[in-house]
């Protein structure tokens, strides 16, 4: 999902070019104001950390732009290509190392595992909105 300061400075065809590039195939993307208890619950696991309120805040701020991704390792392939967390550490050549200055604007969320993604896609997405489709390079990236 690319967060608000992503959208507002108008990086969205550049991370979505680095995707498409890379050969994941985008089969869900939609732009949405995040409702306040869709943020509450997208980010729960950190809802007793200190940054949560400032995390909450700031992602329902603006519209962010939720994603479904499909392909080979499709989860570690987008989080390799956001980089690290924290922007600072984040290795140039990465979507947070090349656009990011700030932990909480950090560009981009990816889900971590299987079962947040299951989690977050429904969290955006309902059935009817996943399209299935080929992509012409399908047979020879794979
Ligand atoms: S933790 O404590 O290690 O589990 O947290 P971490 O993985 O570093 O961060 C979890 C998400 O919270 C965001 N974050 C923040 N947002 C706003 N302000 C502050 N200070 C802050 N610190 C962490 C961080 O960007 C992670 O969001 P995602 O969307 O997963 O990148």
């Amino acid at each position: 999902m690319i967060k608000p300061d992503g959208v507002q400075r108008g990086l969205v065809g550049r991370i979505v070019q680095r995707i498409e590039a890379k050969g994941l195939k985008i089969v869900a993307m939609k732009m949405r104001t995040l409702p306040q208890d869709v943020a509450r619950e997208h980010y729960a696991e950190h809802s007793q950390k200190p940054f949560f309120g400032d995390l909450v805040s700031f992602i329902t701020s603006g519209p962010s732009v939720p994603m479904v991704v499909e392909g080979k390792d499709a989860i570690s392939e987008m989080r390799k290509m956001n980089g690290a967390t924290n922007p600072t550490k984040a290795q140039p050549g990465t979507i947070r190392g090349d656009f990011g200055l700030d932990m909480g604007r950090n560009v981009i969320h990816g889900s971590d595992s299987p079962e947040s993604a299951k989690r977050e896609i429904a969290l955006h997405f309902g059935e009817a909105e996943l399209s299935s489709y080929t992509r012409i390079d399908e047979a020879w990236l794979y």
